[in-house]
């Protein structure tokens, strides 16, 4: 039978999945109030067949929004509201990631608390980016990005908290594992590429530079999660509309996961492919040449 190896167990770090379908993180925007609730438990509960779920991507805190009515994991009701999607989840035998985001530039004052200023590595704009807002009509849909603020070098901790307390909210919430989301452009995408990081501290630069603010975030998540129990999504893949072509050599994304994957402790990217051009690196595994 063609598709035999897909329906047969496996594990990825320390989880024992009983089939080889892992199910895409897929934003929605489907929680207005960015609470999950019995919607998100009867989409998630229908899809627990797949050997694990990875959740739509689920915003750090009030600022690392970009999108309207996508779901948080900062505040007691979302961390219920969660807990009722896995329970849903695990009721019908199934197992859920839950994906930390934060998406850096890509985001407007609309969405920021306080009108405030989105945050990125550097003061620059995406050019031809969109995220999502609601119009003052009520109406919602996809707006111009605007100019980030870089981040102070003293504020980068703050944020690897942010991911922190996310991981811990999570793990309350009963999460089979957590995957950090350093793909699609968001913020610590934008740290990895060179068109988006023209930062002269320790966080820009060279390709060590560069991968630090990820890594101390997987560090941390790690702490909380055990190392078996987190993946981090990058993106192998040099995307125009997100990037400014005119800044960034083409090494800027792909070095940034190569970065990621020469680390000790990570897999080797043969094992690391779990899909597509996006590639989710589950972090526990030992490296196949170690
Ligand atoms: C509607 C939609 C929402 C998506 N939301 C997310 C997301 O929240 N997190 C993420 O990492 N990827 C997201 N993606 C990307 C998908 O997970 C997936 O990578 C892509 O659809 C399949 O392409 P690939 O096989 O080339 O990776 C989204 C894609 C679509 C179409």
């Amino acid at each position: 039978m063609a598709y035999e190896t897909l329906f047969t167990p496996t594990t990825l770090g320390s989880l024992n999945i009983p089939n080889r379908v892992i199910m895409a993180p897929l934003t929605r925007s489907r929680t207005p109030d960015s609470v999950p609730g019995k919607m998100q438990e009867a989409y998630y509960g229908q899809r627990a067949g797949a050997g694990l779920i990875i959740s739509e991507a689920t915003n750090i805190s009030p600022t690392a929004r970009g999108y309207v009515y996508t779901p948080g994991i900062w505040t007691d009701e979302q961390e219920a509201g969660w807990k009722g999607v896995v329970n849903a989840v695990h009721a019908k035998g199934g197992r859920i990631a839950l994906q930390l985001w934060h998406v850096g530039r890509v985001s407007h004052e609309m969405v920021q608390p306080n009108g405030q200023q989105p945050v990125a590595p550097s003061a620059l704009k995406g050019e031809g980016a969109q995220c999502f807002v609601e119009f003052e009509d009520g109406t919602a849909g996809q707006h111009p990005t605007s100019t980030p603020r870089a981040l102070e070098t003293d504020e980068i901790p703050g944020i690897v908290d942010d991911y922190r307390q996310a991981a811990i909210r999570a793990k309350r919430a009963g999460f089979d594992m957590v995957e950090v989301h350093a793909a699609n452009a968001c913020l610590l995408n934008q740290f990895l590429a060179t068109g988006t990081n023209q930062r002269t501290d320790q966080y820009g630069g060279s390709l060590e530079n560069r991968a630090r603010f990820p890594l101390e975030v997987v560090d941390a998540v790690m702490e909380v999660y055990g190392a078996e129990r987190v993946g981090i999504r990058y993106d192998a893949v040099y995307r125009a509309v997100w990037f400014d072509r005119r800044r960034s050599g083409s090494d800027g994304v792909l070095h940034g996961g190569a970065a990621l994957q020469a680390r000790p402790g990570l897999p080797a990217p043969e094992r690391a492919e779990l899909g597509g051009r996006r590639h989710h690196l589950p972090c526990g595994f030992p490296r196949a040449d170690a």
